[in-house]
């Protein structure tokens, strides 16, 4: 009897005002509910629980908190479906498919109103909170979000370390009962940056359950409020967003009518259903700008990894002292390492003008860099002067011969007020002469004030970087800029970040093997990656004596990442002296797509290895990449997605037999067969290997005397 008492005390709040909604396919199935005017939501794939009842609601600065004390006003389902074409991506065509359940609340106590959007797709569920115009909740102050995931169990997680200023770890592979012990050990990317916690962690954030079901939890939209952490409830498995504050702790400053981001949950038995979901995208609004005709995908080499070694310098000249104004370039020697001169920049442009890339990136080009060394940061860089040796004019005439153009750098330096008093001109002087990209950037802490890489305060100005640069018909690559969720479906001129630990990082000591199997699952969910592959030569100290780092990965699995790190931008980011001794293998760079009509998963486990194919589009090419942990495998594919009754000439880049990233990387083999939509490999990878293969229609002379696979 006490049992059923128990029973429907626990069933009752259900029946009253329980909630369902399933996803177009039904495998997903979620409930609403207020458990004693309390929100909450709950999750299921295939009738089994990915998400237990978790509640939702928002601490407020000296207001009465948006936590309990809800009821009811209304709720209201609806089905949406529609199909839109992204300006570049993954794939030319992309459906939006959800069912939606609106519920509207009140506060009965406060009279104040709060709605909650629910968002279920086939791939996963989307939702946000929502603060109508309204007359009791005008101007608030967030100090906490308190949305819960509540995990069913102790999931094998991918994670980095809470961090408010930086993404830059390699990720830990660790049960979620081990986080704690483990932050300690979390490789920081710079000793003054610390997690903020002992059990937060960042997103997206990768899971696995015991029984092979993998969930993602992210957000989608950051729009006019601080990026997301999670804080782990150990005991009991329940993650809480935890929000970056601003240098006086608050969380969000807020004014009704106004919507929080999107906070994602993606459940599947199959891996690939996390890399190729779109609700990320989906979830953000259309398409902002009328004319895109000025988006291009951008291929492109630097003056950049010579720099990140150590080889040479962003600085013109060494400047030790303290300083508080612009260093007078008359004055100072020459450290005859500045990589930025006319002459080498000449070179580079000749490369890419041989090999087909469109533009050439140039670090150090302008005044700023012995300023900010000399800590004067807020009289650092104004992006329009250009250093003695590097002939601005000269050189904009020079590509465009050529028909390259250079890529602009703006280093802000964290001085981000200092950058938005200079935009419109540093803009203007890039249309001027014919630039119409920029990475930016945001090494160090932010000043004024000490805002958080993170927080709402920056992530309002990237944003605002990147509209006001579509005035100027210029695409940003920021690095060093909080991680994306999506932004780029509504402003595609965002064509790439970095807000993750790049390729710099295997000059700065190397990343795990692993790293490339893991950042699909993660950092990409919201958005394409600058991760700068293309690296040929490992041993750092050959580039610069002090350097002792060794890139770990062997040349086939550079290739791979052309194809594995899908970003509309791509770099090869190598010296062309060490591609020189390669072309065969550089070929791959030269050949590949970097805009998709259509792109698979063909193998996938997180940590492990995975496996993409992707057709060009725009022509009938495809391209395969594989990126492999530091264990040797064998990839088992079919090339059944080729058009059925053609013949195609595939040419494997792999590792050779005895390949291995520590001590024989260079070691690639080049193969060519003829295939067909029934052909299959199987391909060995070495650790810290993969494979990359490009497939071309046939022509009958080309295919001559070509084995078939
Ligand atoms: C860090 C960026 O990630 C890197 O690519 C850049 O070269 C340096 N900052 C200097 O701006
Ligand atoms: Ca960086």
């Amino acid at each position: 009897m006490k049992k059923l008492i128990l029973y429907f005390l626990f069933i009752l709040p259900y029946l009253i005002v329980g909630q369902e909604l399933a996803s177009p396919n039904g495998k997903l199935q979620m409930t609403f509910t207020l458990e004693a005017g309390v929100p909450t939501y709950q999750l299921s794939l295939d009738g089994k629980e990915v998400v237990k009842p978790s509640t939702l609601g928002l601490e407020l600065k000296e207001m009465e908190n948006l936590l309990d004390g809800f009821s009811i006003v209304d709720t209201e389902k609806s089905t949406y479906d529609e199909t839109w074409n992204p300006v570049w991506g993954e794939q030319a065509e992309i459906r939006n498919h959800y069912n939606e359940l609106f519920v509207q609340l009140k506060q009965d106590a406060t009279e104040r109103y709060v709605n909650l959007r629910f968002r279920l797709f086939d791939e996963g569920l989307g939702f946000r909170y929502e603060f109508p115009e309204q007359e009791n909740l005008i101007y608030f102050v967030i100090t906490e979000e308190r949305t819960q995931f509540a995990m069913t169990g102790d999931h094998k997680a991918f994670w980095i370390p809470g961090d408010y200023d930086t993404q830059e770890y390699d990720y830990i592979t660790s049960k979620l009962s081990e986080i704690s012990s483990l932050m300690a050990g979390a490789i920081t990317p710079n000793a003054s940056q610390t997690p903020f916690s002992k059990t937060g962690v960042q997103t997206a954030l990768m899971m696995k359950t015991d029984d092979g079901t993998y969930i993602n939890i992210h957000e989608a939209a950051l729009v006019e409020y601080s990026c997301m952490h999670l804080e782990l409830d150990e005991e009991n498995f329940v993650f809480e967003s935890h929000l970056t504050p601003d240098a006086v702790g608050n969380k969000g400053y807020m004014q009704a009518p106004r919507n929080t981001p999107w906070r994602t949950i993606m459940a599947s038995k199959n891996a690939g259903d996390i890399l190729t979901s779109t609700i990320t995208l989906n979830l953000n609004e259309p398409c902002a700008y009328e004319d895109t005709s000025w988006i291009t995908p951008v291929k492109y080499i630097g003056v950049w990894w010579e720099m990140i070694t150590g080889k040479s310098n962003w600085s013109y000249a060494d400047v030790p002292s303290v300083k508080l104004e612009h260093t007078d370039f008359n004055s100072l020697t020459p450290n005859g390492k500045h990589a930025a001169n006319t002459e080498k920049v000449q070179r580079y442009i000749d490369f890419a003008a041989a090999h087909g890339f469109s533009q050439v990136l140039v670090e150090g080009w302008n005044v700023g860099w012995e300023d900010w060394f000399g800590k004067s940061k807020d009289y650092v860089f104004d992006f329009l002067t250009p250093y003695p040796d590097f002939d601005v004019e000269g050189l904009r005439d020079y590509a465009a011969e050529k028909g390259v153009r250079l890529m602009m750098h703006h280093e802000t330096s964290g001085a981000v007020r200092n950058y938005e008093r200079h935009m419109d001109a540093a803009y203007q002087f890039m249309v001027d002469n014919n630039y119409n990209s920029v990475k930016s950037g945001y090494v160090g802490d932010i000043i004024p004030r000490g805002e958080y890489h993170y927080g709402q305060w920056l992530v309002n100005h990237y944003l605002y970087a990147v509209k006001k640069a579509a005035e100027y018909k210029i695409m940003v690559n920021a690095h060093e800029a909080v991680r994306p969720t999506g932004l780029s479906r509504t402003y595609p001129n965002l064509i790439g970040n970095e807000s993750a630990r790049g390729t710099e990082y295997e000059a700065f000591g190397g990343s795990n093997p692993d790293h490339t199997t893991i950042l699909p699952f993660t950092r990409l969910i919201g958005g394409p990656m600058d991760y700068t592959p293309g690296i040929f030569e490992q041993d750092m100290s050959k580039l610069s004596s002090n350097n002792k780092s060794w890139v770990n990965t062997t040349i086939a699995r550079q290739l791979a990442l052309y194809v594995t790190m899908y970003s509309p931008l791509q770099m090869a980011a190598d010296l062309p002296k060490h591609y020189e001794k390669h072309m065969d293998a550089f070929q791959f760079i030269k050949d590949v797509g970097i805009d998709w009509e259509k792109s698979l998963v063909l193998e996938a486990e997180p940590g492990d290895f995975v496996t993409y194919a992707r057709k060009e589009k725009g022509t009938s090419n495809w391209f395969v990449g594989r990126t492999n942990d530091e264990q040797p495998r064998t990839s088992n594919i079919s090339f059944d997605f080729l058009d059925a009754g053609k013949e195609y000439v595939m040419t494997l880049y792999g590792d050779a037999k005895d390949a291995h990233y520590k001590n024989n990387p260079k070691a690639y083999q080049i193969k060519k067969f003829r295939v067909n939509n029934k052909s299959k490999l199987s391909q060995y990878c070495a650790p810290g290997g993969g494979y990359a293969i490009s497939i071309m229609e046939a022509d009958k002379k080309g295919a001559k005397g070509l084995k078939r696979l």
